[in-house]
């Protein structure tokens, strides 16, 4: 009886359920066709508004690959130009392509890059990978927005005018280089030596610090998280990011201790005129310590790759170019004459090097390190009878309107003479955009200009040199040279 009574009561479960596996198929069912009808529905109405858009002509390839691989494998070599002159060539100076994951509008049209530059907030925004955003932290200037962006960028241009390099940095920027010179062994990697150069001096113009012991370290933990910009950001496989995300960590515990002994120095009156001291003492409204750090890291990371590079490529230039190395030197002896060995350099002196300028112009023009910028539509966009739909990514690539033959002569030889005939003419205004432009305009660019020229000057005046190996350039992952130039110096007195 008891028994019994369990097997229909277990009977009366059995039916409950297939009543219930009955009813949940049937939803299933329901659920699928709706969801396979959406989808479907979803994807003919963007396939069909993608066409009525009209995007610019291109070419996707693979599935989630892309143009992903030719483009790497392109970059890899010396000459990377082939990949857009083909699609130049086959559909116009502005096409689509799929990079990096994501379909992506290419322009090589310098007004198209002009209008992206100048619409950056209202049309376009700066796009970077969730990747890069963890290394540089939140509150970076390369990252923010809006009104913020606005004040933080005017306080940072401020903080690098040619007034302040003038009156401030200039004394500091020349005995910093001579100092780091007179270290050096018969042989050096020059990527290295400018490295080491341009960290230095960003740390004294941001913190006050001499180069020591401590400028070195946060240096090696910095390297750390530059790798990270370059790797497959999937924490659970790639080491480097994991390294690099630990790195970050340790260089902000540094700033942040750098950041509070500071504040209580500001609390007992102590100032400092440098941009920490901007940073805690300048605004009514107070930041908090990670947002100072997070600033100061953009800051270090953005002019850190870039001038060492152009300082390295430009010597590798003049060195294929004996012609420019002598004009160069002697623009530079004929400073040096006038002055005592160890006499610093003055504002007059930068400004009498016009034909540095030239050489730093064109070195900028045929490597520069920032090819171009990515940008992600806010809106659809029409330009030149083509419409970019919302949310898209676009790159303006500058290199591409560089080494264009219609813009610049002979575009793709390295002559700095072309800048010295032709005062606004062809070789400014829209077609050469080494430092971007608009709001985000890179406010480090007469300061790079004078630490690569003061480097230049010391370089060329105390030493000469043959490059030790054979040595290629690479623009992939970044421009630089495949051995960080590795050069026999010999001191000449
Ligand atoms: C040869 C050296 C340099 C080159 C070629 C260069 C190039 C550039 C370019 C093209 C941009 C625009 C990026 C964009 O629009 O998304 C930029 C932005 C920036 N650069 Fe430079 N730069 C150099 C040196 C420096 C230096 C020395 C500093 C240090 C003060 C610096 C600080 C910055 C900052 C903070 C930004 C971000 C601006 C913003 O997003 O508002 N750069 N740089
Ligand atoms: C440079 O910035 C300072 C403030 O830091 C300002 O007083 C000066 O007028 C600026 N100079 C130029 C040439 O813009
Ligand atoms: C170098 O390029 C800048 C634009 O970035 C321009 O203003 C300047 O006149 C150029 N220098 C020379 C010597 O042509």
């Amino acid at each position: 009886m008891r028994s019994l009574f369990v097997l229909e009561k277990r009977e009366e479960k059995v039916v409950e359920n297939i009543v219930f596996m009955a009813i949940f198929v049937h939803y299933l069912s329901i659920l699928l066709i709706t969801t396979v009808f959406s989808v479907v529905s979803f994807l003919l109405h963007r396939a069909n508004r993608l066409r009525r858009l009209r995007l610019p002509p291109g070419n996707l390839g693979l599935p989630f690959l892309g143009e992903t691989l030719q483009l790497i494998s392109a970059y890899k070599t010396e000459n990377p130009e082939p990949f857009v002159d083909k699609r130049v060539k086959r559909y116009g100076s502005i096409f689509t392509t799929h990079i990096f994951g994501e379909p992506t509008v290419f322009s090589a049209d310098p007004e198209t890059n002009r209008f992206i530059l100048q619409n950056e907030g209202k049309l376009f925004e700066c796009s970077y990978p969730g990747s890069i955003s963890n290394l540089l932290g939140k509150h970076s200037l390369l990252l923010m927005k809006g009104n913020l962006h606005k004040r933080m960028h005017a306080l940072t241009m401020s903080f690098a005018n040619s007034s302040i390099i003038k009156d401030q940095l200039l004394v500091d920027i020349d005995r910093l280089i001579r100092l780091n010179l007179d270290s050096w062994p018969d042989r050096v990697f020059l990527m290295e030596e400018a490295k080491k150069i341009t960290f230095e001096l960003t740390v004294k113009q941001l913190l006050s610090f001499d180069p020591g012991e401590w400028s070195e370290n946060l240096r090696k933990q910095y390297v750390l998280v530059i790798e990270g910009f370059f790797t497959i950001p999937l924490p659970l496989f790639s080491t480097t990011y994991r390294r690099a995300i630990k790195a970050r960590r340790k260089v902000a515990e540094e700033l942040s201790k750098i950041v509070s002994e500071r504040r209580e120095g500001y609390e007992r009156g102590e100032r400092k005129s440098d941009m920490l001291g901007a940073l805690i003492g300048e605004w009514d409204e107070q930041f908090s310590n990670e947002e100072i750090v997070d600033f100061l890291v953009a800051l270090l990371v953005a002019g850190y790759e870039t001038t060492s590079t152009i300082m390295t490529l430009a010597v590798k230039f003049l060195t294929q170019t004996p012609l420019a190395l002598a004009q160069l030197k002697e623009e530079h002896e004929e400073i040096r004459v006038k002055k005592s060995k160890s006499e610093a350099l003055e504002w007059s002196d930068y400004k009498s090097m016009t034909f540095t300028q030239c050489v730093i112009n064109e070195t900028l023009r045929v490597a520069n390190i920032i090819s171009g910028v990515f940008r992600r539509t806010m809106t659809d966009v029409n330009i030149k009878g083509y419409t970019i739909p919302k949310d898209w990514k676009v790159f303006a690539s500058f290199r591409a309107v560089h080494l264009d033959h219609d813009h610049f002569k002979d575009a793709r030889t390295f002559n700095p003479w072309r800048w010295q005939n032709i005062p606004g003419t062809s070789c400014s205004g829209n077609f050469y955009t080494p430092f971007g432009g608009g709001p985000r305009l890179c406010p480090g660019y007469e300061l790079a200009r004078v630490e690569i020229s003061i480097f230049l000057h010391h370089l060329a005046t105390q030493f000469s040199w043959v490059p030790a190996e054979e040595d290629k350039l690479v623009f992939f992952p970044t421009t630089r040279t495949q051995k960080r130039y590795p050069i026999n110096v010999q001191r000449r007195y």
